[in-house]
């Protein structure tokens, strides 16, 4: 069975003690209520607080996982401002966003790019979720599939079988992130059933089946319970709603509720 995963992308937000006091919140409700144990939950503070959140969840003994919003592909060497996966290793992280809509959009990556920081945080023994997504003018024009199949398989070009058990697929429309609107329940299954075959086809059914595939876009507590229950959403990717405890939490529990997935 697949178990749901959701995390909380807090992008460039938040400062030292912001991140310490939600990295403590969460922590703490997490462990109340028990929450991991129908759940996975990573969050993703900004580099320079990774850190901070580390202490935070390590003196809580949290089995909140900490993730980083991106990886530079090389392990060392001259590459001004970048962060390697042995850097984020050493600092407490288990868990890479590559692939970000923001990161392709705003900051020009590429796939190639997003390709080997995907290989080279599976290589490195983190764990990984490949973000994908349309575009507006890509979905009016038809190409939500096409686009989709695109990104995952140059994404996911020569990673090897053995990795897949740390690889989440995160599909978020580009038009839903941080504007409110939201693909419908149906509209984001159909995406994800079409991106599950895509997997299928480059490593097989079985494996396909196990791969989680979180939803991101616009999710809030109030529509959180229709997106979990659909059979192919797997948890989600929040971004906005995840620098509000309460809110984060209130998505956290959608998913802990959703009925078991998978075979
Ligand atoms: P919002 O939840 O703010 O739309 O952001 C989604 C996202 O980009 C998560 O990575």
């Amino acid at each position: 069975m697949r178990k749901p995963f959701v995390g909380g992308n807090w992008k460039m937000n938040l400062n030292a003690a912001a991140s310490r006091t939600l990295a403590d919140d969460l922590a703490r409700a997490i462990a109340t209520d028990r929450l991991d144990q129908a759940c996975d939950i990573a969050i993703f503070p900004p580099f320079v607080y990774i850190r901070h959140v580390h202490n935070v969840l390590r003196d809580r003994s949290s089995s909140v996982m900490l993730g980083a919003q991106d990886v530079w592909p090389e392990p060392s060497g001259a590459f001004t401002g970048e962060v390697s996966a042995a850097m984020l290793k050493d600092c407490g992280v288990s868990v890479v966003l590559t692939g970000h809509s923001e990161r392709r959009h705003v900051i020009g990556e590429g796939d190639e790019l997003i390709n080997r920081k995907t290989r080279a945080a599976l290589d490195a023994g983190l764990q990984v979720i490949l973000c994908i997504g349309e575009k507006l003018e890509e979905r009016t024009a038809g190409q939500t599939d096409a686009v989709n199949e695109r990104q995952l398989r140059a994404g996911l070009a020569n990673v090897p079988a053995g990795h897949l058990n740390r690889l989440t697929i995160a599909y978020e429309p580009v038009w839903a992130i941080g504007t409110g609107k939201n693909a419908t329940p149906a509209d984001a299954q159909d995406a994800h059933t079409k991106c599950r075959a895509v997997l299928a086809s480059l490593f097989g059914a079985d494996a396909a089946g196990r791969i989680r595939i979180q939803y991101g876009g616009s999710v809030k507590g109030s529509n959180a319970g229709e997106l979990m229950t659909q059979p192919d959403i797997d948890g989600g990717l929040i971004g906005g709603a995840s620098l509000k405890a309460e809110e984060f939490l209130s998505i956290v529990r959608a998913a802990a509720a959703a009925p078991a997935k998978g075979r």
